[in-house]
């Protein structure tokens, strides 16, 4: 134990050195990695210096029940949620991904800036071509971020069907570390019965006139419940399915890592008779706040802290959810049987196996389909928002119809379409020019080409003329989040004395309201193609993105490695 100390305390000094982080350990292991979310998770322990954690992704369909109800899973190493990978800041990951899906595949690791690695991103049509069934591919970047993370298929609906998971990146000098006992991680989703390779088709179709497939159920850490009155005929399911249990000790306190990982769906979290203190946004550690009830959008994390400081009993955790789109009866499963108050158990330790009867907080309807208040959440270290602004951009973002009368997504009037056998990077490495590439690839182009990029700024003013809120992403970024507009308010340009240069909230998914505008701000400092887009994954697939080609006459002479532009040859063949 005493040993333990003192060897952390040498690694805190030796860090302190710029060559600790480039001495890394030759000889690493690939895992077959498989996890229990219902565990406390181990964190990594600290080692002398950054190595490499090699994990071994197997896609394969399992049949599984996440609700009750059984049906093909698109898991990875045959678990859903997937497996949780971890590392600790400075690491190396490899990823060596086996695809025997039938399908082809890709993952990204949704919040790793791939500073370096563009071509590591994961979105298909924008840095890569998928992985080919029965192919394998490796990706291979470096962290230098920490916190909660999450890594999911950017190929067509397919994270939908299950390909997603929790990855959790290790800070040892992070100042809550002494603030807690026990960690764990916690995923809310929705679930639908229907596989995307029934859905999609015909939500894309030129005859379909509904809106966003409504999904059958919601999930805590991948356990639901459903009635299964509703199923049809010769389908496997039961009503009794278990639910999501955490099992506390009292008077220890825990960091829950909060993802959602939906498709389509807000959240509203809470476990009766513990509030809740939120630490971490995204990967950027905030200063303390408590709240009852927390609102999460779909793709943002929150690190909360639990004090387990009540009576030994079980108390209801509770996920409500809101579709955030509209429904009407030309909608896919519009009369869905789904449950919207999803519940879990939050189970002391020598508690009684009796179902809890602990009340609810009081729901706050304004939450829904929001973000927490950003004036709540303060950097715990203050950063200073860059000041020179090399870029701004104005994405309107509408509904409208194609040709056909099928409706589409789009941002400046324009509908995002991928071009997936010849991935933007490629492209723009090829040597086209950005201005060379086609409407429907949504390009935006901005240079910071010499000087201190960390301080070259990119401006984005994301003005929503819809009446959905959406919960907007950008890939190889986190951002500020200069203001926030409220609800029919300001569709209006906001003037920039409204904005927050002081202490905004860092980011790297913000919710845009309904008929208002979001202004976020972000460095110029990563050269590479980044995707930028609504994450509900409906939206995406009617072309609600856009593409950021950063500083292409620097990322043009990025040399792709081979085994990337291979997956291209194969996908065309
Ligand atoms: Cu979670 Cu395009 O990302
Ligand atoms: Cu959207």
């Amino acid at each position: 134990m005493n040993f333990g100390l003192i060897f952390t305390f040498l690694v805190l000094i030796s860090s302190s050195n710029s060559a600790w982080l480039d001495r890394r350990s030759e000889s690493y292991e690939c895992i077959n990695v498989t996890s229990d979310i219902f565990k406390p998770l181990e964190p990594l322990s600290p080692t002398d210096g950054p190595v490499t954690r090699c994990y071994n992704l197997e896609l394969v369909l399992t049949d599984l029940a996440p609700d009750g109800f059984t049906r093909p899973v698109w898991t990875a190493n045959g678990q859903y949620p997937g497996p949780i990978l971890q590392a600790n800041h400075g690491d190396r990951m490899i990823v060596n991904v086996f695809n025997k899906f039938g399908d082809p595949a890709t993952i990204h690791w949704h919040g790793m800036f791939q500073k370096g690695t563009n071509f590591y991103d994961g979105p298909e049509g924008i840095t890569q071509c998928a992985i080919p069934n029965d192919d394998k591919f490796t990706y291979n970047f470096t962290i230098k971020q920490n916190g909660t993370y999450w890594y999911h298929s950017h190929h067509l609906g397919q994270m939908i069907d299950g390909l997603k998971g929790p990855l959790i990146i290790y800070n040892p000098k992070d100042p809550y570390l002494g603030k807690y006992d026990f960690e764990y991680v916690m995923t809310l989703s929705d679930w639908y019965h229907a596989p995307t390779s029934i859905l999609l088709p015909i939500f894309s179709s030129d005859s379909y006139r509904g809106f966003a497939p409504v999904p059958d159920s919601g999930e805590i850490s991948g356990l639901g419940q459903y009635d299964c009155k509703a199923v049809p005929k010769n389908s496997t399911c039961n009503p009794n399915n278990k639910i999501a249990t955490y099992v506390v000790k009292k008077g220890k306190k825990y960091r829950f890592r909060i993802i959602n990982t939906s498709a389509l769906v807000h959240y509203i979290l809470s476990i009766d008779n513990h509030p809740l203190t939120i630490i971490e946004v995204d990967g950027t550690l905030v200063k303390p706040v408590t709240l009852n009830t927390i609102p999460i959008n779909i793709a943002q994390r929150y690190s909360v802290i639990l004090d387990a400081n009540q009576e030994i009993d079980n108390y209801q955790i509770r996920a409500h959810i809101t579709d955030c789109t509209a429904i009407d009866n030309k909608t896919l499963n519009f009369d869905s049987a789904i449950n919207y108050d999803v519940t879990g158990i939050l189970k002391y330790d020598g508690a009684k196996d009796k179902p809890p009867t602990s009340n609810p907080y009081h729901l706050n309807t304004s939450e829904e389909c929001s973000d927490v208040n950003p004036n709540f959440l303060k950097p715990y270290v203050e950063q200073k928002v860059p000041q020179n602004v090399i870029a701004t951009f104005k994405a309107l973002v509408n509904f409208g119809a194609a040709a056909s009368g099928r409706g589409i997504a789009l941002i400046n009037n324009s509908s995002f379409v991928p071009s997936d056998n010849y991935p933007t990077n490629q492209k723009i490495v090829d040597g086209i020019k950005p201005d060379e590439l086609s409407n429907t690839d949504n390009p935006y182009t901005y240079e910071c080409d010499s000087g201190d990029c960390d301080d070259a700024a990119v401006e984005i003013f994301i003005i929503n003329n819809t009446t959905d809120s959406h919960p907007f992403h950008v890939h190889g970024h986190d951002f500020f989040v200069l203001y926030n507009g409220e609800n029919n308010s300001d569709i209006k340009s906001p003037q920039k004395s409204e904005f927050n240069f002081k202490d905004p909230v860092i980011r790297d998914v913000v919710t845009v309201l309904p008929n208002s505008t979001t202004v976020i701000l972000y460095s110029a400092n990563n050269p590479g193609v980044w995707l930028f887009h609504c994450h509900i994954q409906w939206h995406l697939s009617m072309g609600m993105a856009a593409q950021l080609i950063e500083s292409p006459s620097i990322f043009k002479n990025t040399i792709i490695p081979s085994d990337v532009t291979a997956l291209c040859a194969k996908d065309r063949g």
